[in-house]
């Protein structure tokens, strides 16, 4: 029986990705070279650090630990300029309906985000109080595929793992959620969310018993 719904943050909540892009690129341009959005598509889900890597990459460039701990400061104040700006207006289509109608089913609700952002992006939209955990990149030590996140926010709902739902837009995601023994839900393309137990466009045109009933009929 499902108990515990776990949400993962940008992509699936709030679309976060063209600002983690503009600031990726001002970071590039920077350091002499281009970065596009397809580039940007492979950041999805990836930490911080991670991507700072892949970006690097990408441009052929090497940084010193100061430089690299120097860049990511910068990436990072540049995102936080975007994100000090959002509001409301920019949940994701039917995100905010979804989770009241979890809510009001008694079902609790966690986020389980790979971002150090998450408590002011949740703070600027107005949903911080929406969420019974909030599990983000501040608390744990393995990124996903490694399910870490999402059974830290199991144990701090107290749901065991097999009653929750993880929705989630990236692939690594998905994997987490596959490995920590959850039930998941693709946010995005089939094609490439293939591993998901069900994958939807987003939260519109949907609701929980929905999704139960779907997830209950590919079981
Ligand atoms: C993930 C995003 O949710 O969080 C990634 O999909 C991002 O693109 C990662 O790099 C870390 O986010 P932040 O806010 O800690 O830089
Ligand atoms: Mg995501």
């Amino acid at each position: 029986m499902i108990k515990c719904c776990i949400f993962d943050l940008d992509g699936v909540i709030v679309d976060t990705a063209k600002y983690h892009y503009l600031a990726w690129k001002r970071l590039a341009n920077s350091l002499g070279f281009d970065f596009s959005e397809a580039d940007n598509e492979h950041l999805k889900g990836v930490s911080r650090v991670e991507s700072l890597k892949l970006v690097l990459r990408l441009g052929s460039v090497a940084l010193e630990p100061l430089a690299f701990e120097a860049a990511l400061a910068d990436k990072n104040a540049w995102y936080l300029d975007y994100i000090h700006q959002i509001g409301p207006e920019e949940i994701l289509p039917g995100v905010a309906d979804f989770l009241a109608a979890v809510r009001a089913q008694g079902i609790k609700t966690a986020l389980g985000s790979a971002s150090k952002n998450a408590q002011v992006i949740l703070e600027r939209i107005g949903l911080l109080e929406q969420f019974d955990a909030i599990i983000d990149g501040n608390k744990v030590a393995n990124a996903k595929p490694d399910p870490e996140v999402f059974l830290n926010a199991a144990r701090a709902t107290g749901v065991a793992p097999a009653d929750c739902i993880v929705f989630e837009d990236a692939v690594a995601g998905v994997q987490a959620a596959l490995n920590a023994g959850m039930q998941c839900v693709g946010i995005g393309e089939p094609a490439v969310l293939r591993q998901a137990h069900l994958v939807l466009p987003g939260f519109q045109n949907t609701g929980i018993d929905q999704v139960i009933a779907q997830l209950a009929a590919v079981a």
